[in-house]
């Protein structure tokens, strides 16, 4: 079988060394992989790297190889394009449909689906110039990830790391596993919340439960693949950030419904998977509660927390946005589901049904989605990432 023949283009940034390992997983997991670094690029990687580690020969302009029609050819035939870093300059050709290299040629002759990285200091992704070239691409079908949080070059801090070779390699691996199509999520935000809350008693004891987040971070990994610039909500998961995602920390049901309500009110689609508390402590005892010799222990008053799921789905932020919630149920699973996907005004639910194979924090999960129009799609026990793109699958044809 032929190999899948990956495009690997560089632009001018200083994580531009980071490409290199992002290349050695491509070629090692099988991938035929051109490197088209940009000029500027070739100030931190040299052509020579990038020839031997890809095997092929390397060049950054059109007059190269004329008689092959690279500018043309290297695009044609590729399977996926992933630039990585993508430097806010790049960004902007690309939105433009300039093409002053073979690496911008390229661009304009891919009919693959294409993957930007971005990588730069957090005022240039900030900037309204490079939000509306991103909007631009992502409304065009482009993956644009988003970047990382943390040290930039030099000194400071904040959003524009290029993330982890290895997460891109990831995002590569399953938008080519989608196969020649479109991303059907992109141009949309997607909000999802993941995890558990955690009801404070006093500085050190909380009420809890014990969903893990597995299923909503693989709902946003595989959102990212999909095209979708990503809003993840999570409380209490201690689970690595999924690349190409915004990630916003919450605690308490109180909190996550702040989030939540913030987030959605520009999202095309909000998925609460996260595990509410349905109750809170009525009181939080600012020092630590201690026990008394002698004395039985005060019950615990409890009151109840706002139902996030009901309220999104009530207040729609977006007359056309969808709202997808979760349930877990041990018995009459159809029925309850049915209730409950009523009484909460949510598009799709998804009901797990509660079974032996099913434990907290597995890596594997079974359920029947649930649709307002009536429609039922059971999906079998297999990875969480499987029933996430099933959600996918049913929520991206609502959009039309
Ligand atoms: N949910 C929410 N806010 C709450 C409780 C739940 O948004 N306070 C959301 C969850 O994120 C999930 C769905 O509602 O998407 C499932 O909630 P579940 O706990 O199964 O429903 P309940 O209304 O609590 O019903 P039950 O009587 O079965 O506990």
């Amino acid at each position: 079988m032929e190999k899948p023949k990956v495009v690997l283009g560089v632009s001018g940034g200083i994580a531009a060394y980071k490409a290199c390992e992002l290349l050695r997983r491509l070629t090692e997991s099988g991938h035929d992989v051109r490197v088209v670094p940009t000029e500027a690029s070739l100030h931190f990687v040299g052509a020579a790297t990038w020839s031997a580690l890809s095997g092929h020969p390397v060049s950054t302009e059109v007059w190269n190889d004329v008689h092959e029609v690279p500018h043309v050819r290297i695009g044609q035939h590729a399977d996926l394009v992933v630039i990585a870093p993508a430097t806010a300059d790049l960004l902007a050709k690309a939105a433009h449909g300039l093409a002053d290299d073979l690496l911008t040629n390229t661009l304009l002759t891919a009919r693959c689906p294409v993957v930007f990285a971005p990588a730069m200091h957090t005022e240039m992704w900030e900037h309204p110039a490079t939000r509306e070239n991103v909007a631009t691409l992502r409304r065009r079908g482009a993956v644009v990830i988003e970047p990382a949080v943390g040290r930039l070059t030099g000194v400071d801090t904040g959003k524009g790391r290029l993330p982890d070779p290895a997460e891109i390699f990831e995002v590569c691996r399953r938008v080519l596993a989608r196969g020649p199509v479109a991303p059907d999520l992109a141009g949309r935000h997607v909000v999802i919340s993941a995890g558990g809350t955690r009801e404070p008693l006093d500085p050190v004891r909380y009420l809890g439960n014990r969903s893990s987040g597995k299923q909503g971070y693989a709902l946003a990994r595989t959102a990212v693949a999909r095209g979708a610039r990503v809003t993840l909500i999570e409380a209490n998961t201690g689970l690595p950030d999924p690349s190409g995602a915004d990630i916003v920390r919450v605690g308490t049901a109180t909190q996550l419904r702040e989030a939540v309500l913030k987030a959605a009110a520009d999202a095309d689609v909000v998925v609460m998977v996260a595990a509410v508390a349905d109750f809170r402590p009525a009181e939080y005892a600012a020092g630590k509660i201690k026990k008394k010799d002698g004395q039985e222990p005060a019950p615990i008053a409890l009151v109840r927390n706002p139902d996030i799921l009901a309220e999104v789905a009530g207040r729609r932020a977006r007359p056309e946005q969808i709202v997808v919630g979760f349930a877990a149920e041990t018995d009459n699973v159809l029925a309850n589901g049915r209730e409950k996907l009523r009484r909460k005004g949510c598009d799709l639910l998804v009901v797990n049904e509660v079974g032996e194979r099913r434990t907290f924090g597995a890596e594997e999960n079974e359920a029947v989605v649930l649709a307002a129009d009536g429609g039922e799609t059971p999906v079998p026990f297999g990875p969480k990432e499987a029933l996430a793109d099933t959600v996918w699958d049913l929520v991206s044809p609502r959009f039309a």
